[in-house]
């Protein structure tokens, strides 16, 4: 590949699903791999074989699971790796970890994702990119810009539905998905419902209510936004209040979409049509009903923008 940026170095950590090479070749910068092992007592070993010239920007790519903490430290190495560097460094997070434990919900907690992004910022990065955060807390973090992880994924959505000129509407699963699901919402040009969702904090145990108008979805499509798929309940128990409520489709539009154990299982038992992912981790599971959207455009724009 050409290399139009001789001073720009993308560097792919392990938990990159390939976003990285993507975004080196639209940016026309090198692309370069680390090398990496685990030792047997469980340790993590890291090494950039090729290291950027002096004066070059150098963008780390990482996304934080599966694995979380060995992909959190990871990136701790690479950044140290990278301390005598004499240019700018950047860090994109396409799936930032402990993002959800954004506040201290129960006494005695830690706030996680500030553990995570108080350890990066001591390496005097740039700027940390992180895609689609949970919450606002973390784009309110010094340094950090937010990646829009939904548009491009609406996008798919909207080729899809578009096209068969049914009534929409988006729905959030929840009162703090309101914000990005409102942006699916615009571009869809569909009318916006929310689920109120409660989270036993002991339990884990959840309870969901239905948003007031539910019975409009009858014979509409609906297309649930949210940003992450973890064990899969809170899609699936949405997806199903929806059909039983007589949508005559369900799609569903997440931006990370994990699937831990039985995810997969429990989603498309829901009767949900078709899920759209970012693609910000390895694709976890394969699915004809499950399609994983490339996200480096975005990311590029990001950049493009800083750089
Ligand atoms: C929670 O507030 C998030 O936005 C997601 O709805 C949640 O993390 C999804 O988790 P699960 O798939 O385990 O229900």
């Amino acid at each position: 590949m050409e290399t139009r940026r001789p001073g720009l170095y993308i560097v792919s950590l392990p938990g990159d699903p390939g976003t990285g090479p993507l975004v080196a070749e639209r940016l026309g910068a090198r692309h370069v791999s680390v090398y990496s092992k685990t030792f047997p007592d469980g340790e993590t070993y890291l090494r950039i074989p090729e290291r950027p010239v002096a004066g070059a920007d150098v963008v780390v790519v990482q996304s934080m699971y599966p694995e979380q903490d060995r992909r959190f430290f990871e990136t701790l190495e690479a950044l140290d790796i990278l301390r005598e560097h004499r240019g700018r460094v950047y860090l994109v997070l396409l799936y930032m970890a402990y993002a959800r434990q954004d506040k201290v919900f129960l006494e005695g907690e830690p706030v996680s994702a500030r553990v995570v992004l108080e350890a990066f910022s001591r390496y005097s990065l740039e700027r940390i990119y992180v895609v689609e955060p949970h919450s606002a807390y973390i784009g309110g973090f010094p340094r950090v810009s937010v990646i829009d992880g939904v548009s491009p994924i609406v996008e798919e959505v909207y080729r899809e539905i578009v096209a068969g000129g049914d009534r929409v509407y988006v729905v959030s699963p929840d009162q703090g998905g309101v914000e990005r699901a409102s942006r699916a919402a615009e571009r869809l040009g569909a009318s916006l419902l929310s689920f109120r969702k409660y989270r036993d904090r002991y339990t884990g145990e959840i309870r969901s209510e239905p948003p007031e108008g539910l019975e409009r979805v009858s014979g509409a499509v609906a297309v649930v936004v949210d940003d992450i798929i973890s064990t899969g309940g809170t899609i699936a128990e949405t997806v199903a209040v929806l059909k039983r409520a007589g949508a005559s489709r369900v799609y569903v539009l997440c931006t990370h979409c994990l699937f831990v154990r039985d995810a997969l299982e429990r989603v498309v038992a829901s009767g949900v049509d078709r899920v759209f992912c970012g693609k910000t981790v390895r694709p976890p599971v394969t699915d004809p009903r499950v399609l994983y959207i490339d996200l480096s455009k975005k990311v590029s724009e990001a950049l493009e923008r800083d750089l």
